[in-house]
């Protein structure tokens, strides 16, 4: 059921039949819904609900699913961290430098010394959750950290792709220097809050990825919603073929054309998941089962269990689809079961300490380079 349908209900049907929506799509509400026009105290419940609704006054589940989500956690505020929590002092020398890590109550501070010299500055933004890297604010400019985090072998070591700067200053060393626009562009795809066309206002962002982010719409539709206005309802992402989920998602994952455009090379694109996904036989643009949502749900972390997605797989990989409307594809000769642990093989990056999963599904052939 839509909510289109529940637009062109009377106003007095109109709680029975979202009554009927939550009851078929599961999703356990908690505010009141009612069948009958507003009386008076229920205009100034509905007024109370108005100004302490949030998302998850409604969307119970998603809210506490998306809140264990990374992309929830894309960027998070000085304090908030939990890796930095559970490892409060981290240091590594690289070259001539020596840097530090510390994080002493609910504050952690980046310091870089060449043994006569140290610069101390408080990290303000940390971007990744789990690998890290931050940025920093000094006398009015920002940089890039030249260390980050990486927390699969537990080590601060050079930030990916600035192996190749050789610092010369302490303040080279500490960082990377970013212009404003490019931190605008970190900020973009790592929090919430800016606004199109408008100057980075870092105090005005909001740390990870937000509903609103993804919902565009969504504030007035919370405002209208708890005063039991549906007219306002977002966008149905849902309903979106796998091309458009693909470049929705590739905003940020950057899309197909992102990287024939800026004529990327070599296994770092394994962390471009549109552009690896559309090399596939796989994929067929207008069928919705191999778009990003069939395999991932938006508000929860990925699934790390490879068998989870078998079905997702076989929903065309398999002789019973006969009776669908969509066509088969070929069976495997080999398996019946965790089809990714050889159809989607994990990639190491050299440097960036961590594995990144190749979603060019495809039959990998032993010694091949990394396939364009
Ligand atoms: C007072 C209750 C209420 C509040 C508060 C509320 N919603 Fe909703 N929302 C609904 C109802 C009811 C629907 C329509 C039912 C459905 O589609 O499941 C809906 C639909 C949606 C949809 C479309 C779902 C789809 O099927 O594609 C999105 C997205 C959404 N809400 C996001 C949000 C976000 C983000 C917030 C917070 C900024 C929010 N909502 C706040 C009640 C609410
Ligand atoms: C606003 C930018 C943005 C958009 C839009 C976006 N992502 Fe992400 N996504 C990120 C960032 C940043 C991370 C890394 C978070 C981290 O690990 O700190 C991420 C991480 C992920 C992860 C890894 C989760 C895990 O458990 O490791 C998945 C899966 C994912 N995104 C899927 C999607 C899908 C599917 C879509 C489209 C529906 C999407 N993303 C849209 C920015 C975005
Ligand atoms: C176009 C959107 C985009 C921009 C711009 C961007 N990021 Fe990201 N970033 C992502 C996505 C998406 C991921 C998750 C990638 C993945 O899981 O493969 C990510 C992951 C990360 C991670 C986690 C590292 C890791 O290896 O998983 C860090 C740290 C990070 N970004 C820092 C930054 C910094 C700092 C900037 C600015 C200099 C920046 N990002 C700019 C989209 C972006
Ligand atoms: C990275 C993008 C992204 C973010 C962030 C995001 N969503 Fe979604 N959301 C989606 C996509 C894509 C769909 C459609 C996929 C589906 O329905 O399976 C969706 C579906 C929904 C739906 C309808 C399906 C359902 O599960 O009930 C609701 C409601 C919703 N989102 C609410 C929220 C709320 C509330 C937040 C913040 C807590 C949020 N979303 C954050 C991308 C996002
Ligand atoms: C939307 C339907 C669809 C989904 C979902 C899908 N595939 Fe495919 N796949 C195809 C089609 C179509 C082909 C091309 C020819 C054929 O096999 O019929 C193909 C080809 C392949 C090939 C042969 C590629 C080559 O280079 O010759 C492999 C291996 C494969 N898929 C594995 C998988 C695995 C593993 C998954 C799940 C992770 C998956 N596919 C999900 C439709 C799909
Ligand atoms: C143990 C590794 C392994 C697993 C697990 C596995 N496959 Fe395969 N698959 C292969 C190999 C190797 C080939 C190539 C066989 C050949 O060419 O003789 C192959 C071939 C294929 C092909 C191409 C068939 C053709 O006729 O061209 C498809 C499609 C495929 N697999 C899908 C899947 C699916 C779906 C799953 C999970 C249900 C799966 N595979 C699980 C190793 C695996
Ligand atoms: C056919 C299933 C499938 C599809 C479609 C799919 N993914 Fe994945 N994705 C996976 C698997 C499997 C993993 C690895 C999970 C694990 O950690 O074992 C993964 C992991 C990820 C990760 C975590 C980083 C990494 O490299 O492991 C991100 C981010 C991600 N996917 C984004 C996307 C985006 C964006 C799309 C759409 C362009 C997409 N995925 C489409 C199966 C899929």
């Amino acid at each position: 059921m839509s909510a289109k349908s529940v637009e062109g209900l009377p106003a007095s049907m109109r709680g029975l039949a979202l009554l009927a929506i939550v009851a078929l799509s599961g999703t356990p509400f908690v505010h009141h819904l009612s069948a009958s026009p507003p009386s008076q105290s229920h205009g100034k419940q509905a007024q109370a609900n108005e100004a302490s609704a949030t998302c998850g006054t409604c969307h119970v589940a998603v809210v506490r699913n998306y809140s264990a989500a990374p992309m929830r956690h894309a960027m998070e505020p000085d304090g908030a961290n939990s890796e930095l929590i559970a490892h409060p002092d981290l240091k590594t020398t690289i070259g001539l430098y020596t840097y530090r890590v510390t994080t002493k109550g609910g504050h952690t501070t980046y310091s870089v010394t060449d043994g006569s010299n140290t610069i101390s500055t408080p990290i303000e933004w940390i971007f990744g959750q789990k690998t890290q890297t931050w940025v920093l604010e000094k006398d009015g400019r920002f940089y890039e950290s030249l260390v980050s985090y990486y927390p699969r072998d537990n080590t601060l070591d050079v930030t990916p792709d600035d192996a190749n700067i050789k610092p010369s200053t302490l303040l080279e060393a500490m960082g990377r220097p970013v212009s404003t626009a490019e931190v605008r562009t970190c900020f973009d795809c790592h929090a919430s809050g800016l606004v199109p066309g408008e100057k980075l206002v870092t105090a005005k962002t909001i740390p990870g990825i937000g509903c609103e982010r993804c919902h565009e719409g969504a504030q007035q539709h919370m405002t209208d919603a708890a005063a039991d206005n549906f007219k306002t309802i977002p966008k149905h992402l849902k309903r979106l073929d796998a091309q458009q989920v693909s470049n929705f998602c590739g905003q940020c994952h950057r899309t197909f054309d992102n990287v024939i455009r800026d004529r990327l090379h070599g296994n770092g694109t394994v962390r471009f998941q549109p552009y690896r996904l559309e090399l596939s036989k796989c994929f067929v643009g207008n069928d919705p089962r191999i778009s990003c949502i069939a395999c991932h749900n938006p508000h929860q972390p990925a699934d790390r269990v490879a068998s989870h997605y078998d079905a997702k797989c076989l929903a065309c990989h398999s002789s019973n689809n006969a009776s669908s409307a969509m066509h088969s594809a070929k069976i495997c000769p080999v398996s019946k079961s965790n089809c990714t642990t050889c159809h989607m093989p994990k990639t190491d990056i050299p440097g960036n300490h961590a594995q990144f999963t190749d979603h060019y599904i495809r039959v990998v052939k032993t010694g091949e380079d990394y396939p364009q």
